[in-house]
């Protein structure tokens, strides 16, 4: 059964006027930031997708195996007749292994921002699972506080893959969590992707790709405002630079300025000191210490995890707290 997508919020939050706000508030300050979120329109998208595929790039692949590896097990520890929830589903590529695993499953509630990808994961689940009941919903799942009423009781288990928990600062995970754990409710659980503490080298060279895809994707961001702010951007003025700080536990992305340039946006001028930064984004690495924390801190206890030959990634289920 499927019902249609319910627009629960107007799903607007990367629309050209909030990423003129943001842009203007963020190069308006010191240190210079734009939010990560706006790296992703179509042609940054596509570049994440090219990421996901690069050799240096572990992580979506180490997930990927981890899910197929244990998905009977972590569908036994779901038990019957649950609700899947997918916070950001993307294309729903990973929750597939999830469903192929779960026959008795009462809903798959994929939630993203994207009505275009929300469209198409519909119909292709349609064609793919008919018998499964599907409620797509058209939303922010960074700020979504309820889910539609016609949920309904059975027990709810959230999915969030890919490490994006790793974008968000302990203080934005801790409430996302917290959130995450009101919509689960009591009996919920979450399925969580989590990337984790290694080698320098290999963190390095994950976010330093030989192709430059990844200094592509980070560029974009210059790209998107020349097009969108009427930018002025001169992308051979900015170099991609990222590198993992052991202190935070992150990596950081910045753009570096390459000379001292003014560049218009919006209307605006703005000055670029040669060698300033502007920061894109973190990718926050964990280990069970640290994941425990962030765990308990949102309301969950880390009840299992699995992971791959190496330890690089871990899939955890987090148990909604009393
Ligand atoms: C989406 N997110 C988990 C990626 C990461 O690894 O933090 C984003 C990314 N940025 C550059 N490469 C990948």
């Amino acid at each position: 059964m499927n019902l249609p997508i319910q627009q629960l919020d107007a799903a607007d939050v990367a629309d050209r006027e909030q990423f003129r706000n943001a842009v203007l508030a963020g190069l308006g300050t010191r240190p210079k930031a734009i939010p990560a979120r706006f790296l992703y329109d179509a042609r940054g998208s596509a570049l994440f997708d090219a990421i996901c595929e690069l050799p240096e790039y572990y992580l979506t692949r180490t997930e990927t195996a981890i899910l197929a590896a244990n998905a009977a097990e972590i569908s036994r520890n779901a038990g019957p007749h649950c609700t899947l929830i997918e916070f950001g589903s993307g294309s729903s590529v990973k929750s597939r292994l999830l469903l192929d695993a779960m026959p008795t499953l009462n809903a798959y509630v994929p939630i993203d921002i994207s009505r275009e990808h929300l469209d198409g994961t519909v119909a292709r689940l349609r064609s793919d699972y008919p018998a499964l009941r599907v409620e797509a919903v058209c939303a922010d799942y960074m700020t979504l506080e309820h889910l539609p009423d016609t949920i309904n009781g059975a027990r709810r288990i959230g999915f969030f893959p890919g490490s994006t928990i790793g974008n968000l600062t302990p203080e934005e995970a801790t409430s996302f969590l917290r959130r995450v754990r009101r919509l689960l409710g009591d009996g919920g659980a979450l399925i969580l992707g989590v990337d984790l503490k290694k080698d320098s080298r290999r963190l390095h060279d994950a976010y330093n790709d030989a192709a430059g895809i990844t200094a592509q994707f980070t560029l974009n961001l210059l790209r998107r405002m020349n097009r969108e702010l009427d930018g002025s951007f001169d992308l051979a003025a900015f170099a991609h630079e990222a590198f993992y700080n052991p202190s935070e536990s992150r990596i950081e992305i910045y753009l570096r300025s390459l000379l001292n340039q003014t560049v218009s946006v919006s209307g605006r001028r703005l000055a670029f000191e040669k060698g300033e930064l502007v920061h894109t984004e973190y990718s926050y690495k964990y280990d069970s210490a640290s994941l425990a924390a962030l765990a308990a801190r949102g309301g969950f206890a880390v009840d299992r995890t699995w992971t791959d030959a190496e330890g690089l990634f871990a899939v955890a289920w987090l148990k909604a707290s009393a």
